[in-house]
């Protein structure tokens, strides 16, 4: 930095004449382009410190509380990730040991998910968990395509396949659904079952089920689906099934807490009829984005359609990832991650995040006008909506406003719909929410809550809008 800012201000001599920084002088009136190339070059440290500049007006990300995604790594991953970033993590013949981590993380991922090496666990790193879901959802389908005409099914009728998951999914299973024209069977949530109601998901399973996904947790409120209680359901159906139907875990944020903070509960390949695990090294994995992972319990779990061949140390590699190049940068990072933190370094930055989740859950149901959606039972999530029968005259869209005033990013939003009515506001706690910081935040909530409450009582025409649904980002994606 210092030897940029050096050479910025050599620059700016030789330009202007004068030892000046570049604001303030005739190299910040280089225009940014907007629509079409400028005409000439602009000096490589003008151009820097003017997107700098540019982008230093978004949010801090630290504030972010909204999002899954990584928003700390230590400066020796990034300095690594720096050195890595030309390597293209599908050219596995010019970077073999590239592959090798990313085999060994592959390895380590399924070890933690208690794949059983005899079965011949595979997987892949992706872009994310959309890629990884995906990827989950076509091997269900090639293989129900399989079974299904096996079993003297006209896989070609006009009853399309169906993939059975709780209305409370991300939107990546609408695009895959959308994609691969298979119809979405969505069972219901209500507020008795904020995940995967196991008293009718059977309900919704047919001939032309490709698969039930279970979710570890929920993207509005963190919940895990009970996936031993769908596996026992699952296991009943499939003694007589016509088409054995296979379990998904969706485990974006879960899939990286549970192996660490619950190692008994059981949600994994332990369970027989779980056939595909996909996360999100980017979320609790600790990797900044983006990098998921999948991986198949079974070379029987995995159909051979799925699988491409690319050249590998003068063999063959099995590539099963939808994107083609990208940087190796993330895989390196998240080899870095696992090797640095072990079991114990994992468990021990998710306990305190959770301590931290904990804190949070204890200090808002303590103001006494909410109530508690999630109490960071399983990932460090809280959720919360105002209780029933407390009369503001602000709405959570208010108080997401005040906090923002903050620099806190806690947006208010709706169920899903089955349960739109309800508005709530969520907090993700990642590493990087200290304890410091957590406690400044209720100190800025309580300020916030007052503050609203005492407009409301003052002036009516000074009282808050009640501000409506916004177009906050909505990390559902939907
Ligand atoms: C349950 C679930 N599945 C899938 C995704 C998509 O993850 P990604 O952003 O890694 O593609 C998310 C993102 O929040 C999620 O919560």
């Amino acid at each position: 930095m210092v030897e940029m800012n050096k050479k910025s201000v050599e620059y700016m001599n030789k330009r202007t004449g004068a030892a000046s920084p570049i604001f303030g002088t005739v190299a910040s009136d280089e225009g940014m382009p907007v629509e079409r190339l400028g005409k000439s070059p602009v000096a490589p440290q003008v151009a820097a410190e003017m997107i700098r500049e540019y982008l230093s007006t978004e949010g801090n990300a630290h504030q972010n509380l909204c999002t899954f995604v990584q928003t700390y790594m230590e400066p020796e991953a990034v300095q690594l990730m720096s050195e890595t970033l030309e390597k293209n993590a599908i050219d596995k013949d010019e970077y073999p040991m590239t592959a090798d981590l990313e085999n060994r993380c592959v390895a380590m991922i399924g070890d933690l998910w208690n794949a059983r090496k005899e079965e011949h666990p595979m997987g892949t790193s992706t872009v994310g968990s959309s890629e990884a879901c995906m990827l989950g959802g076509l091997g269900m389908l090639f293989r129900w395509k399989e079974l299904a005409k096996e079993a003297g099914i006209d896989v070609y009728s006009e009853q399309r396949p169906n993939l059975v998951i709780s209305s409370g999914y991300q939107v990546c299973w609408e695009k895959f659904a959308r994609y691969w024209d298979i119809e979405m069977r969505c069972v219901p949530m209500d507020e008795n079952h904020l995940t995967l109601n196991l008293d009718t998901v059977m309900d919704y399973v047919d001939d032309h089920t490709i698969g039930v996904v279970a979710i570890l947790g929920i993207t509005y409120t963190g919940r895990y689906d009970d996936v031993a209680g769908l596996d026992a359901l699952i296991a009943e159906y499939n003694r007589t099934a016509a088409v054995p139907v296979r379990i998904h875990v969706d485990g974006a944020s879960g899939a990286m807490v549970a192996p660490f903070l619950e190692p008994d509960l059981k949600w994994d390949f332990r369970l027989e009829n779980v056939w595909s695990i996909s996360t999100s090294g980017h979320k609790y994995g600790l990797v900044y984005p983006g990098i998921g992972w999948i991986v198949w319990r079974s070379k029987e779990a995995l159909p051979e359609d799925l699988i491409f061949w690319v050249s590998y140390l003068g063999g063959e590699e099995a590539t099963m990832a939808i994107n083609f190049s990208r940087s190796a940068a993330q895989i390196v990072a998240q080899y870095y991650v696992l090797m640095r933190n072990g079991r114990a370094g994992f468990t021990e930055i998710h306990q305190r995040t959770m301590d931290v989740a904990r804190y949070l859950v204890e200090e808002i149901k303590g103001m006494g006008i909410f109530t508690m959606l999630e109490e960071a039972t399983e990932i460090p999530i809280l959720c919360w909506r105002l209780a029933d029968g407390v009369e503001k005259s602000w709405t959570l869209y208010d108080l997401d406003d005040r906090l923002r005033m903050h620099g806190w990013q806690i947006p208010a939003y709706p169920l899903p719909p089955d349960m739109q009515d309800v508005t709530c506001q969520r907090i993700v706690c990642r590493a990087d929410l200290s304890m410091a910081l957590a406690i400044k935040f209720i100190r800025d909530m309580k300020a916030e809550i007052a503050h609203l409450d005492e407009i409301a009582q003052g002036d009516a025409g000074a009282s808050p809008k009640k501000a409506q649904q916004k177009a906050h980002f909505d990390h559902s994606g939907r």
